[in-house]
């Protein structure tokens, strides 16, 4: 019956403490495979960065921001005093571009580059030249790239909707360079940089020193301090490189979106192989699939839609759909994020409210704090989905909040594990059980953790949810000393501070 339905999809959902941890080592397994060896799904990519920044670096740079929601051109003013100032454009990237040729997505760039310093033309942006007239800029570029320089690197693979042609095995830095070159802008790309590397550096410069910095976005990733050794014995597939030989710190991307590719760990659902399937890249991201912006409100959608679906009786919209709703990718994250806001409204404290079982859900009995946020989920599902008011019941808000609450619930317990796995890994935590793992840094009173993208910043309370996670598997001690904090705008002052490491070498 219908109550079954709704009770296994909640069973499915649900992931367990101990399924936590188990996936938690399986993050562990990756990050060895991949600090060792090439070629690896979870590819943790060395960055050449060796050390975060101290809130005392100066200067003014143009800084280029690609593959989040926008791209964005900023100009960014670093003040020494942990302060920071950021003028930016937002640039959209069709559809088009993303799949198109990669020659026309860099001319688009190089464009929306010179429409800005047009713009700002009295900015001088002499803090950032080295030599001649070229205004340096810094590149966060938010794919896989294997880097071999601050300023090198090659695109291993797309991912987030991105797919344009010529540009996977080809170096990114002279793709943008190429770009400038034809339109003959003195423009000089200096350092390239992950956005999980830029939001990591933000996060040291505005609070004075980081461990991780972490996006859960459009696509999610975290980049953190390795501690690399002076025999590489934690990167040895930088072994006989120049860079690694005097050893100490680097900061690893680990392009953890590609998590678990070979499906071990992550309990899937039909409503995931179902995306997956219907994805520009099956069987690649799994874990990005299971948690960031562009594919929760997917999710959501292939869950509704199978309930309006449903027989021998449709157990939502009166068995009704709307254009919205069948449109591949037509239901955003943001409606998840309004859907969980409508049901908190002002009232944080507001009582738990558990759905009655179907066949005795009575609208005259939802007392006066359950009635208006089911209005209010009503309201945002009419304006999202274009459903008649009159299609929709309180019963149908109440399922739909709960199916977004199990959706993002999931994905933030599992941004959790991620986040673990990066503790345990830097020796900060050990996960339940075990009790032989060396732990150092115990004094250190601060674990610093940047985060940034539209899900952590939109999604009520997905911090929150992270944490509870987190003290389940690394235990209250080190989650108490775990500071995550936004750093907004973060890719666009790490691209500059990396820039200013690339000058200074
Ligand atoms: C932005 C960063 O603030 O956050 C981007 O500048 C990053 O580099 C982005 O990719 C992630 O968020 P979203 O939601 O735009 O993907
Ligand atoms: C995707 C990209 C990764 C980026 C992340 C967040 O996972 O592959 O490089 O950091 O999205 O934007």
């Amino acid at each position: 019956d219908a109550q079954s339905v709704l009770d296994n999809i909640e069973r499915q959902f649900t992931i367990s403490d101990d399924t936590l941890v188990e996936i938690t080592k399986g993050f562990l397994a990756e990050f060895e495979e991949g600090l060792n060896n090439y070629g690896k799904d979870m590819a943790m990519i060395p960055t050449f960065v060796t050390g975060v920044p101290d809130g005392t670096e100066q200067g003014t740079f143009l800084a280029l921001d690609l593959g989040g929601t926008n791209l964005r051109v900023c100009e960014v003013v670093l003040n020494g005093d942990k302060t920071f100032n950021l003028t930016q454009k937002k640039f959209k990237v069709s559809d088009t571009l993303k799949q198109g040729e990669a020659s026309a997505l860099f001319n688009y760039i190089a464009e929306s580059v010179d429409s800005f310093m047009t713009t700002h033309s009295k900015t001088d942006y002499t803090t950032g030249r080295k030599q001649g007239d070229s205004v340096y800029l810094g590149f966060t570029f938010s794919f896989p790239v294997e880097q071999t320089a601050l300023d090198r690197g090659k695109i291993l693979t797309w991912t987030k909707g991105f797919s344009a042609k010529n540009a996977v095995d080809h170096d990114v830095v002279q793709l943008l360079q190429d770009a400038f070159d034809r339109k003959h802008m003195h423009v000089k790309c200096v350092a390239l940089v992950n956005d999980t590397v830029g939001t990591l550096l933000t996060r040291a410069y505005i609070s004075g020193g980081a461990l991780i910095g972490a996006i859960f976005g459009t696509g999610t990733n975290g980049a953190y301090v390795e501690d690399i050794g002076s025999n590489l014995a934690k990167l040895k597939k930088l072994d006989g490189s120049p860079a690694a030989a005097k050893g100490g710190h680097m900061v690893i991307n680990c392009e953890w979106g590609a998590f678990d590719n070979s499906r071990t760990y992550l309990p899937m659902t039909p409503y995931d192989n179902t995306l997956d399937r219907l994805s520009i890249n099956p069987k690649y991201q799994t874990f990005e699939k299971f948690i960031s912006g562009m594919y929760l409100g997917e999710i959501v959608r292939h869950i509704i839609l199978s309930l309006v679906d449903a027989v021998p009786q449709a157990i939502l919209f009166k068995g009704k759909s709307t254009s919205a709703l069948n449109e591949h990718y037509g239901l955003d994250t943001a409606f998840m994020s309004a859907v969980e806001a409508a049901w908190i409204g002002e009232d944080q404290n507001a009582e738990a409210f558990e759905l009655p079982p179907l066949g005795a859900f009575d609208d005259s009995k939802l007392n006066d704090k359950v009635q208006p946020k089911l209005q209010r989920i009503k309201t945002v599902i009419v304006e999202t989905l274009h459903y008649k008011p009159e299609d929709i019941s309180f019963q149908d808000a109440a399922i739909v909040r709960s199916l977004c609450a199990l959706v993002a619930n999931r994905a933030a317990a599992l941004s959790g594990t991620a986040v673990a796995a990066v503790l345990v890994q830097t020796h900060r935590a050990r996960l339940p059980g075990d009790t032989t793992r060396e732990l150092k840094h115990q004094n250190e009173s601060v674990i610093g953790v940047g985060v940034d993208g539209s899900l952590v910043e939109h999604y009520p309370a997905f911090q929150d949810k992270i944490r509870a996670t987190l003290r389940n598997l690394v235990g209250e001690d080190v989650e108490k000393r775990v500071d995550i904090g936004l750093a907004k705008d973060g890719s666009g002052v790490g691209a500059a501070l990396c820039a200013l490491q690339a000058l200074k070498q």
